[in-house]
């Protein structure tokens, strides 16, 4: 068995309609790959009408799966509602919705004009808002029900970073809509979940995280446990699982997959894994020998 293999079984997710933004790029395209193999239904949305349109293609022809592009820019509450009405035009029932669509680039925040900070709180923040709002509203009106919310987040959220601060601010908002929600909306019948993602290499993400020959210099993997980045099939095993019924019981977590990379960060000693053998020998001596 390998951590880049299918988890589910097939058929797993075939009575779900299933809503990924940012489903034409990245990761929001991995998981709604995975998705469709699993029998879901999946309307994938962002700007980009073409590029949506080519994924969807490719989604379609891959994985014989239902896949709708809707374009849409989660930060306007109208073009929310009309990727509502038009994917119950077209599939009568939406049960799931995974806010992935998102905006970051590297800065020092004193650069930043107050727009691009905006921009960054409004993609992630306001466009989650209004996209959990929309759903949340029809999914308690029409009694949908069981339906969930999964966010996509990143470990950030909770300890924050330098140099992408727009988007800690966001995700950390989002962190606390999924939890605040998890309790509110949980009576009827709606799970609100996060998954905190560690570097997953994506183009979105490298080419504004990691420019040029920043990603030789700060290789991600150097600094997780396990010395690797992650598969995308890993993440999508892990969604496919939160937006199914066999995670009923699992309501407000957020799920970290980094390969201990944000602890790593936080462990007092945790950067004494560079010491070598020959040293810790000479480090027990020394130890030792102020005790006598
Ligand atoms: C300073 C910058 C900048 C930069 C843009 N701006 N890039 N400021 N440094 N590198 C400023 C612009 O000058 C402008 O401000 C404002 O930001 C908006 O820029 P536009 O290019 O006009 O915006 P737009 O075309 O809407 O593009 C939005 C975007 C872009 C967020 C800037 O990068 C985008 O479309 N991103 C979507 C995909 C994405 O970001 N994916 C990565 C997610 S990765 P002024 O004042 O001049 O108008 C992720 C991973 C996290 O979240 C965790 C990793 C481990
Ligand atoms: P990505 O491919 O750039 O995905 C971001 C998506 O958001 C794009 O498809 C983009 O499409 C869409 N989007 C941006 N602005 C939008 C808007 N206003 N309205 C609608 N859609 C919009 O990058 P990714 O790495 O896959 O990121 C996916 C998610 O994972 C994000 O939430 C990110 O924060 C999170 N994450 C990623 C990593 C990683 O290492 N890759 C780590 C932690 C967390 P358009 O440009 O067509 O609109």
């Amino acid at each position: 068995m390998q951590y880049t293999q299918s988890m589910l079984c097939p058929g797993t997710l075939k009575d779900k309609t299933i809503i990924v933004t940012g489903g034409g790029s990245g990761l929001g395209k991995s998981m709604s790959r995975y998705f469709l193999e699993l029998g879901a239904k999946v309307v994938i949305t962002s700007r980009n009408i073409e590029k949506l349109t080519k994924t969807a293609d490719e989604l379609h022809k891959n994985t014989g799966g239902e896949v709708f592009p809707i374009a849409c820019d989660v930060r306007d509450y109208a073009q929310v509602n009309n990727v509502l009405k038009q994917s119950l035009d077209k599939f009568g029932k939406i049960n799931g919705l995974v806010n992935n669509a998102a905006g970051n680039f590297i800065s020092p925040t004193e650069r930043l004009s107050a727009h691009a900070f905006d921009i960054i709180i409004d993609i992630v923040l306001k466009g989650t808002k209004n996209m959990t709002l929309a759903l949340g509203k029809y999914w308690i009106e029409h009694k949908i029900k069981p339906a969930t919310v999964l966010n996509i987040v990143t470990t950030y959220a909770w300890t924050g970073s330098a140099f992408v601060v727009p988007s800690a601010t966001a995700k950390a908002g989002v962190l606390a809509m999924t939890r605040s929600l998890a309790v509110e909306w949980a009576k009827y019948g709606i799970r609100t979940n996060a998954i905190a993602p560690g570097p997953f290499p994506t183009k979105g993400a490298w080419d504004r995280l990691l420019p040029g020959d920043l990603r030789d210099k700060f290789d991600p993997a150097k600094k997780i446990p396990l010395k690797r980045v992650g598969e995308h099939q890993e993440l999508a095993n892990l969604a496919a699982y939160l937006v199914s019924d066999f995670s009923a019981y699992i309501n407000g977590e957020v799920v970290t997959i980094d390969g201990g990379e944000w602890l790593y960060g936080a462990g007092e000693f945790n950067q004494l894994d560079k010491i070598s053998e020959e040293m810790w020998d000479a480090l027990e001596q020394m130890i030792k020998n102020r005790k006598k």
